[in-house]
């Protein structure tokens, strides 16, 4: 039997990355309906390569919705990271210095097909090659309809609510009208270059080296897959990057005495660039964009996946509250509080980036007052502190959000 196209629902979510996913689970589990449209095929949205380190409190999160099974199975617990400059590696034991918290290496990928899994599993709508065109009715009180195209034909989706989960590209954000979005953005003056490989990670934990020729990242994916990462100049082609190429290079940034980087087949690679991004406010009438539809940081620091989540946890609480009883207050709140949590992710994510970047512009002094706060971060204890309690994250309900609410 072919199941019938949904043409109405509580909560209509574009988009099946980490943002929608997770939004499908919290309010189904609050007795919300929803439906998933995504554009593209689930082949394509399983294999996209992305970032890989969850906070403690995305954990949590997913303990809490019986999402976690796999992250506990394959994810990898870290209690701190390197920061290495001029090849002097220094830990940052973010476990002693956040009271005990840590962070859980495990790919976006990866979690994005244990949530497609469950889904599809708990028989709930997610439609791929569905594409949203266009949204209308999204003032407060109106009747919003996302428009979409499944199968070569145009459908329409009554909802009570849109959720803009479609990334930095869809068309949620487009379809507010400019008078009544600000948008503010930055462009860094360079790109990653990321493989993944297949070879046991040369380091327990993460690397974040800064080297005069450029920053390098050492991550991974499992006890037999690294992922790493080289600082190259934006517009840069992967076709000029040979795997001898890239391992010579991580080979020289990495480097530390006593120290050698394995080598291993190369089985994904691909060049993305840097970029800030924030709109502001989040919130259009009945439209909420979450995720990297609302804000994009650079990965230094991979806030990307995590910010996503804890946008889509205010957003289900704030919409179980208003469909049980009415209570706009929450919905009210959406904005300032992820905006928040959000301006101080870019801090961070600014902060590492040109902690550990090499800017191509820079003059003599601007590279010594760089190397002084590199020294400074890792021997002095609130510097460390600082850093450790932002890399690992704030709790979801902490003081942080707006307001100082619990
Ligand atoms: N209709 C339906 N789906 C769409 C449309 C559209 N018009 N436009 C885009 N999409 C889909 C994309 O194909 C993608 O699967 O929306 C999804 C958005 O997913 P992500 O880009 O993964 O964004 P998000 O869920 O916000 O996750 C944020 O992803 O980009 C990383 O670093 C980022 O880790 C962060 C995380
Ligand atoms: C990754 O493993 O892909 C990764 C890790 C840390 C980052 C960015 C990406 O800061």
């Amino acid at each position: 039997m072919v199941a019938k196209t949904p043409t109405r629902t509580q909560v209509g979510i574009i988009g099946a990355g980490p943002a929608g996913l997770v939004l499908g689970e919290l309010l189904a589990d609050a007795g919300i309906d929803n439906v998933i449209l995504e554009s593209r095929d689930r082949q394509y949205v399983e294999s996209r390569v992305r970032a890989g380190v969850l906070e403690q409190a995305t954990v949590e999160l997913l303990d809490k919705h019986g999402l976690s099974a796999n992250v506990h199975a394959h994810g990898l617990v870290h209690d701190g990271v390197y920061l290495q400059f001029h090849g002097e590696r220094h830990h940052i034991d973010m476990r002693r210095l956040t009271g005990g918290r840590t962070i859980t290496v495990y790919g976006q990928q990866e979690l994005v097909r244990d949530l497609i899994a469950h889904r599809l599993q708990t028989g709930k709508e997610l439609l791929f090659e569905a594409e949203a065109v266009s949204l209308s009715g999204m003032q407060w009180g109106g009747d919003p309809v996302i428009k979409f195209r499944h199968g070569g034909v145009e459908r329409r989706l009554a909802c009570r609510v849109i959720a803009g989960c479609d990334g930095f590209h869809g068309v949620s954000r487009r379809s507010i009208p400019a008078q009544d979005i600000t948008t503010f953005s930055r462009e860094f003056p360079y790109a990653w270059l990321g493989i993944l490989a297949e070879v046991a990670p040369s380091s327990n934990e993460l690397v974040y080296s800064f080297h005069e020729s450029g920053f390098a990242l050492l991550s991974m994916r499992s006890p037999s897959v690294s992922r790493l990462y080289l600082q190259v100049p934006p517009g840069e082609e992967i076709a000029d990057w040979p795997d001898e190429r890239i391992w010579s290079e991580l080979e020289v940034r990495l480097a530390t005495p006593g120290w050698n980087l394995e080598r291993g087949p190369v089985i994904e690679k691909s060049i993305t660039p840097m970029r800030s991004f924030v709109a502001e406010p989040l919130r259009h009438g009945s439209l909420f964009l979450a995720g990297d539809s609302g804000h994009i940081v650079p990965p230094t620091g991979a806030k990307g996946l995590n910010l996503a989540i804890a946008d889509v946890k205010v957003l289900a609480e704030a919409l179980a509250a208003w469909f049980s009883s009415g209570d706009e207050s929450g919905l009210d709140a959406y904005s300032p509080t992820c905006l928040k949590r959000i301006w101080n992710a870019q801090n961070f994510s600014t902060t590492m980036t040109s902690l550990m970047h090499l800017d191509p512009a820079a003059d003599p002094f601007s590279l010594r007052i760089q190397r002084a706060l590199q020294r400074f971060t890792v021997e002095n204890l609130n510097a460390m502190s600082a850093l450790a309690d932002n890399y690992v994250g704030p709790p979801f309900d902490s003081p942080l959000q707006e307001g100082g609410k619990r």
